[in-house]
């Protein structure tokens, strides 16, 4: 039996909501509130053709000022896969999923067509970055959105930037373009993706004016709701070295271990070396 829009959104939020009824049967929103990011993939290849349809999902985002400014680098080559599955920033089961690609932002394109339109271009700044990221993160979601309204599976990868340097010598990217996130793709070795719970709306979602006036009875309700469903396993706890293993490791005690220390420090210093001023 297929689930009905509002049981998707009861299984999203891990709490009965009063809203969901008023759409019936929508296939798109049934896709979208039951997804989950896919790690495992069958054998069956994804072929080139399907692969440049999403692309033209992908293309056919929102995109600022229409500047498009980004692009995707499909790796197929094995010896790059296999460059990129070796360095130390755990990228193995991404390499080696059934298609590998890299999202990058992209300044480079608009500057060299300033040259040849004979217009000095002046926006080599952070607004410039910001829409290049921002571009490349809707075209990545329209592939994901794509990708997984046909059956496929997903899983966006930032470990693509643990080692940049290595990654844009690997992918010969050049300066004025960088990956802001890696996509593993394939026909996912198990159908039913699990749906992570979602932090309630009320949260998330403010109404006229900001307000986070609720947040700490809603987060505590919620880290208990998440870990009476799926407890987050020691494994999967952060920095246990420094913090240990909880029996009641919550969704916000995660996040906030993992925010406690610094994560890719060399970042901005990166991005100057490689073309962006960032002013
Ligand atoms: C920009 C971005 C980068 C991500 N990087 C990784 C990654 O490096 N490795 C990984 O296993 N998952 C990665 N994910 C997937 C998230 O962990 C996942 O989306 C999140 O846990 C929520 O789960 P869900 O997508 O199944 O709902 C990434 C997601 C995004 C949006």
């Amino acid at each position: 039996m297929m689930k009905s829009i509002s049981e998707l959104l009861v299984d999203r939020y891990g709490v009965e909501v009063d809203f969901g009824s008023e759409i019936e049967s929508s296939d798109i929103l049934r896709k979208i509130l039951g997804r989950g990011s896919q790690r495992h993939f069958t054998d069956k290849p994804v072929t080139v053709s399907m692969l440049k349809t999403l692309l033209g999902c992908a293309q056919s985002a929102p995109t600022k000022s229409d500047l498009q400014q980004y692009s995707v680098i499909i790796v197929t080559e094995k010896s790059r896969l296999v460059k990129l599955g070796k360095l130390n920033s755990g990228l193995t089961w991404p390499t080696n999923a059934t298609v590998f690609m890299v999202w990058c932002a992209d300044m480079r394109r608009n500057q060299k067509l300033a040259k040849l339109r004979g217009y000095k271009h002046q926006n080599n700044n952070l607004d410039t970055f910001m829409n290049g990221v921002v571009d490349a993160a809707l075209a990545m979601q329209s592939f994901i959105c794509a990708a997984e309204g046909v059956g496929l599976g997903c899983c966006p990868i930032s470990q693509i930037r643990n080692d940049l340097s290595s990654v844009t010598k690997i992918l010969s990217i050049p300066s004025g373009v960088f990956p802001i996130a890696g996509l593993a793709l394939g026909w996912p070795k198990y159908q039913k993706p699990r749906v992570s719970m979602r932090l309630p709306q009320d949260v998330v979602a403010h109404w006229d004016k900001y307000s986070d006036e609720h947040l700490t009875s809603l987060v505590n309700a919620y880290d208990k709701r998440r870990h009476e469903r799926e407890p987050i396993a020691p494994e999967k706890q952060r920095h246990v070295d420094i913090y240990g293993v909880n029996d009641f490791c919550s969704w916000s005690e995660n996040v906030t271990r993992q925010l406690s220390l610094p994560e890719r420090p060399g970042f901005s210093d990166f991005l100057r070396k490689h073309g962006y001023e960032l002013d």
